[in-house]
């Protein structure tokens, strides 16, 4: 990092240890999130649903490997909810290990891509932070999401989760990596810009002046969110620039 930098970071306060920082007005913290959300619901259903499986289709080796490791902790015959579902890429190998599957996901376009592939596993248009069943699955998997979910949201979406899960069953998880240098300059160019982002956000302005939005939390915020909504710890790795967790509804 050159001198000239590394003074106008410290300007922006997001020198050594950046990542402290004092809070923003947490209405206008909200209305940032709700806007983002909304952005990525129809960039969701209009950018990306005709072409998620052409793009990202393709299952990486540790998405794979814990799957396996969910699918081997989940009951036969079990029940899992894929919150969100996207187009319901994992459906084939849930559903080849003799589980069933209900798919959630906030965006209509990702949905009726999934159910097009799909018509026999029940869907329904719902949010993470609204997810509201309780004890009813025999596993969870939210894989490749959280990243759209901000840092007031995650205690809601994971205490969501683990709610809707029976005591004792598994939650395959996925945080997204990305290098803390890059974290940290795209907190600065946020910043610079007037965005009112926390650290952790990265915001890409896009050609029609729409907010692209994922968040990247440190290690020791997640920690602490999943130690927060009672989950155990049972395994994780990184792979394939993926933080992979597994953890389990206590009971
Ligand atoms: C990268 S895709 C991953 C989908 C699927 N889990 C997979 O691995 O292919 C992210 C999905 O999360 C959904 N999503 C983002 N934020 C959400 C939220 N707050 N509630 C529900 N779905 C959300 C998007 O609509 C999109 O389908």
């Amino acid at each position: 990092m050159t001198a000239g930098r590394e003074s106008a970071d410290a300007a922006l306060g997001a020198g050594a240890g950046w990542r402290d920082q004092p809070p923003l007005d947490p209405d206008v913290r909200r209305a940032f999130l709700d806007a983002r959300r909304r952005s990525q619901e129809e960039r969701y259903d209009t950018l990306h649903a005709p072409t998620y499986d052409e793009h990202w289709g393709e299952i990486s080796p540790s998405h794979a490997d814990f799957v396996g490791r969910l699918l081997e902790r989940t009951r036969p015959g079990g029940m899992i909810l894929d919150a969100p579902c996207g187009t319901g890429k994992y459906w084939p190998l849930v559903l080849a290990s003799g589980r069933t599957l209900v798919g959630i996901d906030q965006s209509a376009g990702m949905l009726r891509v999934a159910a097009a592939k799909h018509p026999e596993v029940p869907i329904a248009r719902l949010g993470l932070q609204e997810l509201a069943i309780e004890g009813l699955f025999d596993a969870v998997m939210c894989v490749d999401a959280l990243e759209n979910v901000g840092p007031e949201d995650w205690p809601v979406v994971l205490a969501r989760l683990c709610r809707a899960a029976r005591p004792g069953v598994p939650i395959y998880m996925t945080v997204e990596l990305l290098d803390e240098d890059e974290v940290r300059q795209g907190f600065v160019a946020a910043r610079a810009a007037g965005i009112p982002v926390v650290p952790g956000e990265h915001v890409d302005v896009t050609s029609d002046g729409a907010l692209g939005y994922h968040y990247y939390p440190d290690a020791a915020s997640v920690r602490s969110w999943v130690d927060g909504a009672g989950l155990e710890r049972l395994d994780g790795r990184v792979g394939d620039g993926y933080q992979h967790l597994l953890v389990r509804r206590p009971g």
